[in-house]
């Protein structure tokens, strides 16, 4: 098995599991010996373990059901899994370690355009911006008048955050500097005041004592066991019935059959998703719902931050091959 620095550059190969933006294929053309994923299908179980034993590098991503036994596969070769994407929770990192395998991410370049998307599908659900577009373009609409489509106010409302990373931080700027929002957040360690500081940010308790508290509930904690179902039916029967939540972190965070319930009964007010317990299927229950903003996990979708996200990707490699640290290493 090799290890890195044991691989000439050019020599190591490389799996891109779906396509890439152009200019980053192309870069990695010349960096590696490198095999794309043409058909931009998802690998299957077989693809997966075949991949682990003939690749020295494989550049996975959040669409990737890497399966169990690929990391212990017979005669594996792989020692990089370099992820394009800030969230990993598709790679089983105590697995992948405990292999041997050096797991790498993207942090950084995709927190603006994911914290703009945060922001776009809270004013469309508050707004009803997708709703009254559905009402426009099927010739439905009969004209303005004072009690048409009315909505929830943005400005000044409050905005509650659930993981107060980077992406946490950039939508409660943009909330806070740009709606005069006021800002309330759960996060599990304590965040310096320093940052707390920039958007007047009160850092409370719970995960409860934030959806009680807020207008809109914006999540942003990374997916995986941890995480799952933090916001469970107890959890959404805490915020106010006139309430919003937004999704563009990961959809297990979310247990998507109770806030169907909760979108259907009235309990809250709407909801903006990015992202889905078991993408791309989506429940017909919810996409029957006009209450919720619905996006096909688009946070980081703008060609600047693809690029960006390859470019480091194939940085990350770049270095492992030369024998250097990675930049980015995920250490779980
Ligand atoms: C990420 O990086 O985790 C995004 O969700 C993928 O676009």
């Amino acid at each position: 098995m090799c290890s890195r620095g044991d691989i000439a550059l050019k020599h190591a190969k490389a799996l891109v599991t779906r396509r890439w933006p152009q200019a980053v294929e192309q870069r990695m053309r010349e960096v590696f010996d490198v095999t794309f994923n043409t058909s931009d299908t998802p690998m299957t179980h077989d693809d997966f373990r075949a991949a682990f034993q003939n690749f020295d590098a494989i550049f996975p991503t959040v669409s990737d059901n890497i399966p169990a036994d690929a990391y212990g596969v017979e005669h594996r070769r792989v020692s990089l899994l370099a992820n394009f994407g800030v969230g990993y929770n598709h790679i089983n990192i105590p697995a992948a370690h405990a292999a041997g395998i050096t797991v790498t991410n993207t942090p950084g370049v995709l927190t603006d355009c994911t914290a703009d998307l945060a922001m776009g599908l809270l004013l469309c659900a508050a707004r009803r911006i997708g709703e009254g577009e559905r009402e426009l373009r099927s010739d439905k609409w009969v004209g303005w008048r004072p009690t048409h489509m009315i909505g929830a106010k943005v400005t000044g409302a409050t905005l509650g955050i659930i993981g107060f990373g980077r992406i946490g931080q950039a939508v409660a700027q943009r909330a806070h500097h740009g709606f005069g929002m006021k800002i309330v957040f759960y996060n599990r360690s304590t965040v310096a005041p320093e940052i707390t500081e920039m958007t007047n940010a009160q850092q409370l308790g719970s995960v409860r004592d934030v959806m009680a508290a807020s207008d809109f509930v914006s999540l942003h904690c990374p997916g995986g066991d941890e995480t799952r179902h933090v916001i469970d039916a107890q959890a959404l029967a805490a915020m106010k019935p006139t309430g919003f939540l937004i999704n563009t972190a990961r959809g297990d965070v979310v247990d998507e059959t109770a806030l169907i319930a909760a979108l259907k009964n009235g309990e809250i007010a709407g909801a903006g998703l990015d992202v889905y317990a078991q993408e791309p299927n989506i429940p017909s229950d919810l996409k029957a719902l006009e209450n919720v903003a619905l996006a096909p996990h688009l946070g980081s979708a703008t060609r600047a931050t693809r690029e960006a996200m390859g470019h480091m990707a194939v940085d990350n490699a770049h270095a492992f091959f030369d024998g250097k640290t990675p930049p980015n290493i995920v250490h779980g």
